[in-house]
């Protein structure tokens, strides 16, 4: 893994599970159920890249692709301020991009090249939530073929631009916690296999009390096992 660059959590006990945090040239997936906080670190993360290297950032700027309509500036602002950051610079250094429908979702990572080679500053590319808009548009085990087709096309796209440009990727997937889906066998997770086969690193998500959050990494042999606790706080991810 050499050359990697890494975007802090802004939690020492997640960066710690990570190896320092979110990596460039790899497509990172944060998948679990409602409210377990994938859309806070996709907001936390798309501040955080635009810290100095010294801080934990690259510096960069982030592409906020939108797929649920659950992005918010206010919290952009709040975790902006928070970390040191001016917040109306923080809010003009994310493209941010609302996706309708799964076509959409496609057509614009397709052009997403175009805008790195125009802006190489871009350093974090964000697809929150991934699966959603496939799922609903393609149900059941009769369109499985073509909907794993779609997002396999999809996600490789995602996996290339990082490759390519140096640069992190994040999706995040919502799954349910019921234990016949994913707890025994963390693979079956994603969209029913969808994503068994693309590379990359896969982050867990589950609620604990209150604002505590644990997570670990499935299916990293290069990482170290176990879980991490963190909190999701007014200023956005901590210990
Ligand atoms: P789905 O998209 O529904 O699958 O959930 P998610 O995993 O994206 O969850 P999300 O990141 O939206 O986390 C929601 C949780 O974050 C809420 O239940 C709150 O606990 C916390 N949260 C969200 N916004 C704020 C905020 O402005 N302040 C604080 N303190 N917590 C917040
Ligand atoms: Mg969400």
């Amino acid at each position: 893994r050499m050359n990697t660059k890494k975007i802090t959590t802004s939690s020492q006990a997640l960066d710690g599970l990570l190896g320092g945090g979110i990596e460039t040239r790899t497509m990172t997936e944060f998948f679990g159920e409602f409210g377990s906080g994938k859309t806070q670190l996709c907001h936390q993360l798309s501040v955080n890249v635009q810290l100095p290297p010294e801080k934990g950032g690259l510096n960069g700027k982030a592409v906020y692709i939108d797929t649920e309509g659950t992005f918010r500036w206010e919290r952009i602002e709040a975790m902006s301020k928070s970390v040191g950051l001016d917040p109306d610079t923080a809010m003009n250094n994310i493209y941010y991009m609302r996706a309708i429908n799964s076509d959409h979702q496609m057509a614009i990572v397709e052009d997403l090249q175009e805008l790195i080679v125009k802006d190489p500053a871009i350093k974090l590319v964000i697809v929150d939530s991934v699966t959603s808009h496939f799922r609903a548009e393609y149900p059941g085990r009769e369109n499985l073929a073509v909907r794993q087709q779609k997002m396999n096309k999809h996600l490789h796209q995602l996996v290339r631009l990082a490759e390519m440009y140096d640069l992190a990727t994040i999706i995040t997937n919502q799954v349910m916690a019921r234990p016949d889906m994913f707890y025994g066998d963390p693979t079956v997770a994603v969209g029913g296999h969808t994503l068994y086969h693309v590379p990359g690193i896969r982050i867990q998500i589950k609620k604990s009390r209150g604002n505590k959050r644990i997570a670990r990494v499935v299916d990293a042999p290069h990482l170290p096992e176990g879980e991490v606790v963190f909190a999701i706080t007014e200023e956005g991810v901590r210990d």
